[in-house]
């Protein structure tokens, strides 16, 4: 299994990629290679292990004869790598390219290459809704944002290389994932870290609306478990939800934040955004029952976790002891 192999992280320099090289290292993977394009212009130097190696590549359409020689010899490839939401919102074409033809060929030179199972960072941006009950893989996904079109293309892709060219995997559906190492941008996978960050300042958490809307937020931790789990499950070509199966409000969401602080600072209330009365839980009864996989880290877990990396950074960053 993970155990003596040779794994292909993309995207292995984001935030969910340096947690899974670490773990894949943990478990004993023989060789490890980081496929990322360091767009942001991220430093790589988390992963120094000698059985990691660094590839700068930017997957895009017609990479595929560049790309195909890295595929040989490897036996898992975690596709990570993505144009994010936020980010597609400004560039689609780059949203397009990336995660649809750059996953194709990715896809394709897998196949070819004769790998024992890929794993596919897909979203809960392929249901489109945004509202109702959880969301369940047998329903049929209506995206309509460009980032959620692009990560269904992505898991419709796979199916076609599975039938093609024989390609093994498995397409995960990764809710709002927080954790150490996430930097604070402006969707709402990133509050915990922007209210976390926020309360270390001695500045009070900001809420858009009414604080109702409702998030699955799940660690990371869980989530490169369940990573790992569908690479080595007996379940393939398939797709699973990953999320903690119940959702938890912004307000109560900062209320948490704010009890593991310690800091009991008012929020301020700004305006009512595009997530006012909104609700997205995963229903992960499926991952469970067939990878199996379920989540281990509680929110108050995962939260205080989170909260003492980032004290511990800044204690660093300003010579605290
Ligand atoms: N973070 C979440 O809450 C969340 C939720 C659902 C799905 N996902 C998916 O999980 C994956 C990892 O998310 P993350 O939060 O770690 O993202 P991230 O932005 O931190 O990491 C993505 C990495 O991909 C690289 N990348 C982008 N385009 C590339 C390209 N064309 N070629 C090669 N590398 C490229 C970036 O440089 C970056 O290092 C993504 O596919 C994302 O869509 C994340």
């Amino acid at each position: 299994m993970i155990k003596g192999s040779r794994c292909l992280v993309t995207g292995g320099a984001g935030f969910i990629g340096r947690h899974l090289v670490d773990e894949l290292l943990t478990r004993g993977a023989d060789e490890i290679v980081i496929l990322d394009s360091l767009r942001a212009g991220r430093d790589v130097a988390i992963a120094t292990s000698a059985r990691c190696k660094h590839l700068t590549f930017q997957l895009s359409r017609n990479c595929l004869p560049a790309l195909r020689p890295h595929l040989d010899g490897v036996d898992y490839v975690f596709h990570l790598a993505a144009v994010k939401h936020a980010h597609a919102l400004q560039d689609p074409d780059a949203a397009l390219d990336a995660n649809i033809d750059g996953t194709y060929c990715l896809a394709r030179a897998a196949g070819e290459a004769g790998i024992e199972r890929m794993v596919f960072a897909s979203s809960l941006y392929v249901y489109g809704r945004m509202q109702g009950p959880a969301f369940s893989e047998t329903e049929t996904p209506s995206p309509s944002t460009i980032y959620g079109i692009s990560k269904l293309a992505g898991e419709h892709l796979l199916r076609h290389c599975a039938s093609r060219y024989g390609l093994a995997y498995n397409a995960l559906r990764y809710f709002f994932t927080y954790g150490p190492g996430y930097s604070a941008g402006t969707g709402y996978s990133s509050v915990i870290t922007r209210t976390c960050e926020r309360l270390l300042l001695g500045q009070p958490p900001v809420i858009n609306g009414d604080g109702a809307q409702v998030f699955d937020y799940l660690y990371v931790g869980d989530v490169v478990d369940a990573t790992i789990v569908a690479a080595e499950s007996a379940a393939v070509n398939d797709v699973f939800n990953v999320g903690s199966g119940s959702g938890t409000s912004i307000a109560d969401l900062v209320s948490v934040i704010a009890t593991i602080a310690g800091r009991h600072l008012p929020a301020i209330y700004g305006e009512r955004d595009e997530t006012f009365g909104s609700s997205r839980v995963a229903d992960i009864r499926k991952a469970a029952e067939r990878l199996p996989w379920r989540p281990r880290t509680s929110l108050i877990e995962g939260v205080t976790m989170t909260y003492e990396s980032l004290t511990s950074q800044r204690k660093q960053a300003t010579g605290d002891r």
